[in-house]
Order: structure tokens, then C-alpha cells, then sequence
């Protein structure tokens, strides 16, 4: 019987085993690429998406485990709405090759979500676990501030 996902305010009947990650289930079976596949083991944050507005690793949750609505990338903003982390993440030209950056932003958002004015400690303690093999991270600190302002602002 399929499994019904929430993703992004729709509703997907996804006909898999439960065993499958929920990684392969957005980017193979819904088609949504925007999460990206780093290593498969939680240890590179590139898969990560929110379920009920926690940041998870998508390759580290089965599709029977999936307990709530399902954001990702695709859903945090839309190309005339950007979330506040995406419009920083322009100003800043904080991409590089890009691979790990829908992970960072998702990982952001849930950060900003529980702790809206957060330090530069909260940040590093926060973002650890989410890797960026070109470095990026001065201007994804940046970004989280600036973003962080423009919440508080709006
Ligand atoms: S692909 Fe999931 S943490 Fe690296
Ligand atoms: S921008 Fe290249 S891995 Fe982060």
C-alpha cells in the first residue's frame, strides 16, 4: 500500500518498500533534486530537509519513519517570495560550486526558527555537521546574520 508524504504542502502517494531513504524518495521517485546526495552516512548535511520544521538528514530517515510534513529546498521560498536565508545567500554570493548549499540554507532555517537572533557560537554549534568542501563558511555565517536582521525587521 502506498505511503502518503506531505512535501511542500502536497500530497505524494509513494508505492516504495518503508526501508527506502527519504533522500531517494525526493530526488528518485518525486524528482526533486535540490537535495543533494553527499555521503549517504549523516556525516556531510547536504541531505538535509525538515520534517515538522526539524532539520534531518534525508538519507538517514526510511520512508516508514517519516513522522510529518516534509520541506525542502524547493518549498522553503519561491522564486518571488525567497526565504530571508535566500535572499542573504544572493547578497552574499555565498555559493560556490553550490553542492552542499540547499543543505546549509535548510540547516539555517531551522536554526533561525528556534533561535531568531542567534551568535556567532550558536551558528558554528548549529552548522557543524554540515560540510562545505569550498569553504563557504565566513559567508554562510554572514548570511545567517544578515537573514537573522531582516526576520527581526520584517
Ligand atoms: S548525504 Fe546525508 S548527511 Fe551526507
Ligand atoms: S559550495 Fe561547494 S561544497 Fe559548499
Amino acid at each position: 500500500m502506498p505511503t502518503t508524504l506531505t512535501i511542500n504542502g502536497t500530497d505524494h502517494a509513494v508505492d516504495l518498500p518503508p526501508d527506502v531513504p527519504l533522500l531517494w524518495v525526493l530526488r528518485d521517485e518525486i524528482g526533486m533534486t535540490g537535495t543533494k546526495f553527499g555521503c549517504g552516512v549523516a556525516a556531510c548535511g547536504a541531505c538535509t530537509v525538515h520534517i515538522d520544521g526539524q532539520a534531518v538528514r534525508s538519507c538517514q530517515v526510511a520512508l516508514g519513519d517519516v513522522w510529518g510534513a516534509v520541506t525542502t529546498i524547493e518549498g522553503l521560498g519561491t522564486p518571488d517570495a525567497m526565504h530571508a536565508l535566500q535572499q542573504a545567500w544572493v547578497i552574499h554570493q555565498v555559493a560556490q560550486c553550490g553542492y552542499c548549499q540547499s543543505g546549509q540554507i535548510m540547516q539555517a532555517a531551522s536554526l533561525l526558527a528556534e533561535t531568531p537572533d542567534p551568535t556567532d557560537d550558536d551558528i558554528d554549534a548549529a552548522m557543524q555537521g554540515n560540510l562545505c568542501r569550498c569553504g563557504t563558511y565566513p559567508r554562510i555565517r554572514a548570511a545567517i546574520h544578515d537573514a537573522a536582521r531582516a526576520l527581526k525587521e520584517a
